[in-house]
C-alpha cells in the first residue's frame, strides 16, 4: 500500500512540475539568495523561519552551547582541549565552516568537518573520537559552523578535489531506489513543489547541522541524506562514508555563495 501511495507521490511530484514558487510578500529574504539559489529557509513556513531567526526561539541552539561548553573540556590523554591549541574560535574556525569537505593528503579523499573535528580529537588531543549522530558531534560541528554564520559558503572544488567533485555530482544524477528518481529530480526540477507535508526545496547544505521538528533534534547533512534516499525506497550509505561525503563536496559546491545559517530550523 505504502510503496503504492509513495509511487503515486512521485508521479504527481513530477506532474506538476510547471507550478511555479512564489516568495511569501512580507520578508525581506534576499539574505537567503544568491543568484539563482535560494536557501531552504525561504521555502519553509513563516512559523518555521520565525523559530530559526530568534536565538531564544531557535532550538538549534541547545547544541551550539553544548559545542561550546565542549570546545574548552580537556578530554584524552595529551591533557588538551580544543582551546588549548585553537584559542578563540570566532577566529581560528571562522574559515572551517565555509570551506569543508577538504582533500586530505594523508588520506588521499576529501575530509568532511567532522571527520577534522575527529582527526583533531584523536591526533592531536589522544582523545576518543565523537561519535557521527552523536550529541557532541552535533554539537560540535554546530559550534564551528556558527563561527561562519552569515558568511559565504566557499568550498573548492579543483586540483585533488577534482575527481571526488565528478562523483558526488554523479551521486547527485543518478536515479535510484524503488522510486527511481535522482536528487535532481526533486531538488533541481520541482523545487517549491508541495510533496505531501513539505515544500520541495533546492536541497541546500548550508544551514546544517540542522534543527529538525520531524526529528525533534539536531541532525547531520549525511542524515538527511538517508533520509531522502529511504523516501525513494533506496539504500541508505552509512554516515561519514566516501559516497556521502563525495556528495556533500558536490552539493556544498552547488550552494557556494548562500549564507552559512547553522543552526537553520526545518519542519
Ligand atoms: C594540540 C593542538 C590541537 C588541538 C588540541 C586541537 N586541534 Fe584542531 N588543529 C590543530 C592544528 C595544528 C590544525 C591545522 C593543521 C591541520 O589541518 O591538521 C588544526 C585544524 C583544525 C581544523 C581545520 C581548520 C581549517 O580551517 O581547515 C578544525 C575544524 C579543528 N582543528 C577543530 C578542532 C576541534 C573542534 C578541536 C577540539 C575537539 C581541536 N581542533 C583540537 C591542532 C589542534
Ligand atoms: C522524492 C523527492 C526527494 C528526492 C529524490 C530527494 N529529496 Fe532531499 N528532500 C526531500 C524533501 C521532501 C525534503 C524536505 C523539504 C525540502 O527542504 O526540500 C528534502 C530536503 C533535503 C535537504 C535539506 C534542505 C534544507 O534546506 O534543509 C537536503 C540537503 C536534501 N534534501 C538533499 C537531497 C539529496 C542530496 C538527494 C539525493 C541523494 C535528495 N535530497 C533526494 C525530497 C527529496
Amino acid at each position: 500500500m505504502r510503496l503504492i501511495y509513495l509511487k503515486t507521490m512521485a508521479v504527481a511530484v513530477l506532474m506538476s512540475a510547471t507550478t511555479s514558487y512564489t516568495a511569501f510578500a512580507a520578508e525581506d529574504l534576499s539574505a537567503y539568495r544568491s543568484g539563482d539559489k535560494t536557501s531552504g529557509y525561504v521555502y519553509a513556513e513563516p512559523e518555521t523561519r520565525a523559530m530559526q531567526a530568534d536565538d531564544f526561539e531557535n532550538p538549534g541552539i541547545l547544541w551550539v552551547d553544548e559545542g561550546e561548553t565542549l570546545w574548552s573540556e580537556v578530554d584524552g590523554e595529551a591533557g588538551k582541549s580544543c582551546q588549548s591549541c585553537h584559542a578563540d574560535p570566532s577566529e581560528s574556525m571562522v574559515q572551517a565552516g565555509i570551506s569543508y569537505p577538504k582533500f586530505s593528503k594523508t588520506l588521499g579523499k576529501m575530509q568532511n568537518l567532522e571527520q577534522k573535528i575527529n582527526q583533531c580529537r584523536e591526533e592531536n588531543m589522544k582523545a576518543k573520537p565523537f561519535k557521527y549522530e552523536s550529541s557532541q558531534m552535533l554539537g560540535m560541528t554546530a559550534y564551528v559552523r556558527n563561527q561562519s554564520h552569515g558568511l559565504k559558503v566557499n568550498v573548492k572544488i579543483d586540483g585533488e578535489a577534482a575527481p571526488f567533485f565528478e562523483k558526488g555530482k554523479e551521486f547527485y544524477y543518478k536515479r535510484r531506489g524503488q522510486l527511481d528518481l535522482a536528487c535532481k529530480h526533486c531538488h533541481e526540477d520541482n523545487s517549491g513543489v508541495m510533496i505531501r507535508a513539505n515544500r520541495l526545496s533546492e536541497g541546500h547544505s548550508n544551514g546544517f547541522p540542522t534543527y529538525r521538528l520531524k526529528w525533534q533534534k539536531m541532525g547531520s547533512l549525511h542524515r538527511r541524506f538517508r533520509g531522502c534516499n529511504k523516501n525513494v525506497r533506496a539504500t541508505p550509505y552509512g554516515y561519514g562514508t566516501e559516497e556521502y561525503v563525495n556528495l556533500e563536496l558536490y552539493l556544498n559546491w552547488r550552494g557556494n555563495g548562500l549564507q552559512v545559517e547553522t543552526p537553520a530550523v526545518r519542519n
